[in-house]
C-alpha cells in the first residue's frame, strides 16, 4: 500500500513511490484491519500452497480499510488476486 491506497508492486516503479508511506505484508499486522485480516487468515486456515498470500491479505486489507461492510459484489471486485489452487 503507498499512502493506504493498495498498488501492485510488480508493475509500480520505484522512483514513483519514492517519500511516500509504504506499507507492505511485513508491516500489515501493525494495522488494526492488517492485524485482524490476518487472524482470520490463520483461524480458518486460508492458503494452500500460501504463493498468493501476501497479496491476497494485502487486497482484504485494503478493501476492509475503504469498506468495513463490503457486498459480495464489492469483495468479488476488490479480490482479484490470482490464486492458482
Ligand atoms: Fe496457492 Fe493461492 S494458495 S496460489
Amino acid at each position: 500500500m503507498v499512502d493506504g491506497v493498495l498498488m501492485r508492486s510488480c508493475v509500480t516503479p520505484v522512483e514513483g513511490v519514492a517519500g511516500r508511506k509504504i506499507t507492505t505484508i511485513e508491516a500489515i499486522e501493525e494495522d488494526d484491519v492488517g492485524k485482524r485480516v490476518v487472524a482470520a487468515w490463520v483461524k480458518h486456515q486460508v492458503p494452500q500452497c500460501g504463493y498468493c498470500q501476501s497479496g491476497q491479505v494485502m487486497a482484504a486489507t485494503a478493501l476492509l480499510k475503504q469498506t468495513p461492510h463490503p457486498s459480495d459484489e464489492q469483495v468479488a471486485a476488490a479480490m482479484i488476486n490470482l490464486c492458482r489452487c
